[in-house]
């Protein structure tokens, strides 16, 4: 396994309701330290362009809404397989299906209202982190 970052979102649903640490508590218990954080609200060119990927999907436009509807929390963790060990601690992406223990079965409102975002690869995590960070702002 090598160290690896990836891109995490607390979403508006989770800022909204000050979840902040508690969710960066289970990152750092599992293993994944914080090397980069900005508390920001997303633009809805920013949310477009982010979230580009998804266009032709039904949700794509609620889900831009849903983004920019409060503050968010990004950030850069790193950590042995992070990419997968974040997937893993977050949850499956629909909360009725997340395992116990996991952010979005025990915070997430709904599948829209999912209280975080975890970079699917490392390809991904790369881009992802660049379109909020700039290596001079990331410290390990
Ligand atoms: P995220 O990991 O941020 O990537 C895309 C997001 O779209 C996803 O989390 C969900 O919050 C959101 N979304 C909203 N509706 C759906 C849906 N029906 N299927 C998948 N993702 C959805």
């Amino acid at each position: 396994m090598a160290v690896e970052k990836t891109l995490s979102i607390i979403k508006p649903d989770a800022t909204r309701r000050n979840l902040t640490g508690k969710i960066n508590a289970r990152f750092e218990e599992n293993g994944l330290k914080i090397v980069g954080q900005r508390r920001l609200r997303l633009t809805k060119e920013q949310a477009e362009r982010f979230y580009e990927v998804h266009k032709e999907r039904p949700f794509y436009g609620e889900l831009v809404e849903f983004m920019t509807s409060g503050p968010v929390v990004v950030q850069v963790l790193q950590g042995e397989d992070a990419v997968a060990l974040n997937r893993k601690i977050m949850g499956d992406t629909n909360p009725a299906n997340a395992a116990e223990g996991t952010i979005r079965r025990d915070f997430a409102e709904s599948i829209e209202a999912n209280s975080v975002h975890g970079s699917d690869s490392l390809g991904n995590a790369e881009k992802e982190i660049h379109f909020f960070f700039s290596d001079t702002e990331i410290f390990e």
